[in-house]
Order: structure tokens, then sequence, then C-alpha cells
């Protein structure tokens, strides 16, 4: 059994980690954290997992993560990299949800965060976790940056384009909507049901720190300079990531169904569909499955590509727990074979 923490398990990927590990067979969960909720037995704050934990929440301060094979950091960005150094000296592999380890360069993150990085050495070996790009490296990685979840819908949709050289990638455009739980389980007036209900609007235009993550990681794809516009939306759905992909081809001659269906053909958890589909999000919803299509819009030299995912799971929870499958030589799927829920 992997001995399992998890720092911030109040939230709502905290709570979609729990969810997913109730259901994996190796996986032992052994200390649980939140500050606010210190005492608070888990299946008492959420009765979804009655019978299924029997732990309580810990404040993080006095958690026995020392004894864990793993912690996940479900937390805010500034977290894990506070506490990373010591985890990883006693032997314990360290998957962040945030953003401490997804950004290579120091000072960008500084840039986008607005802290200093605590511990850059760290930072230095860190390998971003999305497998289906990276997946050789995630296997022996002490500390996993979890990729964002835009950013998981982009680099998945255009990666076929920009490995076969086949678009510009300096002229790429990504508009994209996102659910609500992708704020978190926090107040704030902009994610109240009478404000975020029956609405749609776009937010971060100016700069979404989600783009130097993308940019970053797209970069290591082609030899070219990208260039991205990125537009979030919030939508008024609970979960749910959809991301529709603008790219200029360069090459008119090729088949992208094909060039999908090849790429992604031993892929678990992406499902590139018939050809003229159009993948909506509930058909992903609370599974860790990203469907994709590819289109050829009539009458431009353009490939779009629609990609949906559950921002919780393949967005977060469900890829966090794949990268620990890798990381402990499982199965790559272990746990995260549930279906989506429809309706
Ligand atoms: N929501 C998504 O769809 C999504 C997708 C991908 C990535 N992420 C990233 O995943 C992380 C967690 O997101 P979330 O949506 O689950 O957030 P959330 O719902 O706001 O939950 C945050 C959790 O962290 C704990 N926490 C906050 N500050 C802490 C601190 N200083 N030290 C220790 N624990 C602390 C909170 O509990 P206490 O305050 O009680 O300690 C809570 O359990 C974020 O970095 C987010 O950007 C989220």
């Amino acid at each position: 059994m992997i001995k399992i923490g998890i720092v911030g398990g109040t939230g709502y990927t905290g709570v979609e980690l729990l969810r997913l590990l109730a259901a994996h067979p190796d996986a032992e969960l052994r200390a649980i954290t939140s500050r606010k909720d210190a005492g608070t037995p888990v299946a008492e704050m959420f009765p979804s997992l009655r019978g299924r934990y029997d732990l309580a929440f810990t404040d993080p301060a006095g958690a026995d993560l020392g004894s864990c094979d793993v912690v996940f950091f479900a937390t805010p960005h500034g977290v894990a990299m506070a506490q990373a150094r010591e985890l990883v000296d006693a032997g314990v592999r360290v998957i962040d949800l945030a953003a401490d380890f997804r950004l290579q360069d120091p000072a960008v993150f500084t840039q986008w965060y607005g802290l200093p990085h605590s511990c850059p050495d760290l930072l230095a070996e860190a390998v971003y976790g999305l497998p289906e790009l990276n997946r050789e490296a995630i296997r022996t990685a002490r500390i996993v940056g979890n990729p964002g979840c835009y950013p998981t819908t982009m680099q998945l949709g255009y990666a076929p384009l920009l490995e076969a050289g086949v678009i510009d990638p300096g002229r790429l455009i990504a508009d994209c909507k996102s659910g609500v739980s992708g704020a978190g389980r926090k107040a704030e007036v902009n994610l109240l049901f009478a404000e975020a209900s029956d609405s749609f609007k776009a937010y971060g235009v100016k700069g979404h720190r989600h783009h130097p993550e993308t940019v970053a990681q797209l970069a290591r794809l082609t030899a070219q300079p990208i260039g991205l516009v990125f537009t979030p939306h919030l939508v008024p759905m609970i979960r749910g990531m959809h991301s529709t992909l603008y790219a200029e081809l360069t090459r008119t001659d090729v088949d992208l169904q094909a060039l999908y269906e090849r790429r992604y053909a031993n892929e678990p958890f992406v499902d590139v569909m018939p050809a003229g589909s159009a993948p909506d999000t509930r058909s992903v919803r609370a599974s860790n499955m990203l469907r994709i299509a590819v289109h050829r819009p009539a009458g431009t030299d353009l490939a779009m590509v629609l990609a949906v995912e559950d921002n919780l799971v393949k967005g977060a929870a469900g890829q966090a727990i794949q990268n620990m499958n890798l990381m402990f030589g499982l199965p790559e799927a272990t746990g995260l074979e549930a279906l989506a829920v429809l309706p």
C-alpha cells in the first residue's frame, strides 16, 4: 500500500483526491490537513465519504507527513515549496496541485505569483506532471508539479499539431471556459450563485497565470517561438472545462483526424472523437478522461480543436493520481477508470 498524506483536504481538489483514492486499491490515507477544520472527522465534513475514512483533519503543523510515501498538496501556491525540502530529504515524494513546481524559471514564478521561490534547487529537479507528454521523467521524479487545468487542455489539444510541425506556433488562439469549482471552495462575491449563475464572462483578459505555464511547455514541442492568445471564461456550471483552440496550418495536405487518432492511440485518458464531433463537458464529468475533436473549418486554413475535461479530475486530482501511479510503478489507470456521470 502507498502511504498517502494530503495537505489541504477540505478544498475542492482535496475532496476530489479523497473520492478517487477511496476507490484506489493501493492507497492508504495516513494524514490529512486543514487549519480551519482541524479535529473534524473527514466523514463528518463530507458525508459522501462516510464509511471510507476514519481519520480527522489535523493542523498541518502537527501532521505526520514524514511517514508517508507521497504527499499531495491541494493548497494555494506557496505552501508546497515551504515544506518540500524537508519532505524530500525524508524520502517522501511530493505532488503539488498548485503552481510552485510548474514554472521552471524562478523569476517567471515571482513575476506571476508575487513571491520569491523558496527552493529554486528543488524547482530545477521538479518534473512537470503531464503524463501524455512527460511520462518517463514522471516515473522517477521526487517532486511533480501537477499541471493547471487550462494548460492540460491546451497542451493536449495543440501537441499533435506542434509535434507534426504543421501549424504556425506563433499564432495560437485559445478560447477556454471553466466551471466555477475551478476557483476553489471559498467565499467571493463573483462566485455567489446570484452573480455566477445565468451569466457568462471572460476574466484574466490582460494576463492569466496559466499563460506562461502553457507557453513554456508548448515551447518544448517546437523550435519556433510560441505566440499564444489565451482567454479564460467563467461559465455557470459547477465542474467542467471546454477549450476551443485555433491554429493556422502551414501544411494543408495533412489528415488531421488520422494525426490525432495516431498520436493518442495508446493513451488511456485521451479520447479522440470521430470526425465532425463536438464533445460536451458532461461526457467527462467526474472522470479522468479528456475528450478531443479536431476540425478544419470550411473555407479556412485553420485547425480547430475542441477539448473537454473535468477541471477537478483530469485538470487536477485525477491527473495527480495518474502521476502517483507512474511514480510508484503501478498501471497508470489504477483507481481512475470510473466513467463520467450522466446527466
Ligand atoms: N479547483 C480546480 O479546478 C483546480 C484545478 C487545478 C489546480 N488547482 C489548484 O489546486 C490547488 C487547490 O485548489 P482548490 O480549488 O482545491 O482550493 P480550495 O478549495 O480553496 O482549498 C484549499 C485547501 O488548502 C488549505 N489551505 C489553504 N491555505 C493553506 C496554508 N497556508 N497551509 C496549509 N493548507 C492551506 C485549505 O484548508 P485550511 O484553510 O483549513 O487549511 C483547503 O483545504 C490550488 O493551488 C489551485 O490553483 C485547482
